[in-house]
C-alpha cells in the first residue's frame, strides 16, 4: 500500500517539531514491540488552551508524521478539546494509513493524553481518562 500524499507531506516537513523548554506538560511514550519513541510538549495557558506544542519521534514515518499532524490539530485548542482526539481522526486527517501502521497513529494519540496527564497532574487535577496504549496486543 502507498502512503498518502498527506503521509508523505508530515514525514517530509513535520511541523512542530523541538521542544518547549517551559512545557506546562510533557509526555514519553514508548512502543516496546517497535521500538520507537515520542515526545510531546504542551504549553497550555491559564484558559486550558494548548497555544503551543512540539513533539520529538525517534520512529518510523507514520509516527512522525502522524505526530506531526496530531500537534496540528491540538494546537490553539482546548485541553478538553485535545482530550477526545482519537488515533482514527489523527489517520483520517491524513487520508488514511496502512494497517500495520495504525499503532503509530495510537502512538501519538497516547504522547497527547500523556502529556495532558502531566498537566493535570501538575496543576493538582485529577487524570479522569484512560490512555490506551499502542502496544496492546489488538
Ligand atoms: Fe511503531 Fe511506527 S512502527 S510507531
Amino acid at each position: 500500500m502507498q502512503y498518502s500524499e498527506k503521509v508523505m507531506d508530515h514525514f517530509m516537513s513535520p511541523r512542530n517539531v523541538g521542544e518547549i523548554e517551559d512545557a506546562s506538560g510533557v509526555g514519553t511514550v514508548g512502543n516496546a514491540k517497535c521500538g520507537d519513541i515520542m515526545k510531546m510538549y504542551l504549553k497550555i495557558d491559564d484558559n486550558g488552551i494548548i497555544t503551543d506544542c512540539k513533539f520529538k519521534t525517534f520512529g518510523c514515518g507514520a509516527a512522525i508524521a502522524t505526530s506531526s499532524m496530531a500537534t496540528e490539530l491540538i494546537k490553539g485548542h482546548t485541553v478538553e478539546e485535545a482530550l477526545k482526539l482519537t488515533n482514527s481522526a489523527v489517520v483520517e486527517a491524513l487520508d488514511g494509513l496502512p494497517p500495520v501502521k495504525v499503532h503509530c497513529s495510537v502512538l501519538a494519540e497516547e504522547a497527547v493524553k500523556t502529556a495532558i496527564a502531566d498537566y493535570y497532574q501538575k496543576i493538582g487535577k485529577p487524570v479522569d481518562f484512560e490512555i490506551e496504549k499502542s502496544d496492546h496486543e489488538e
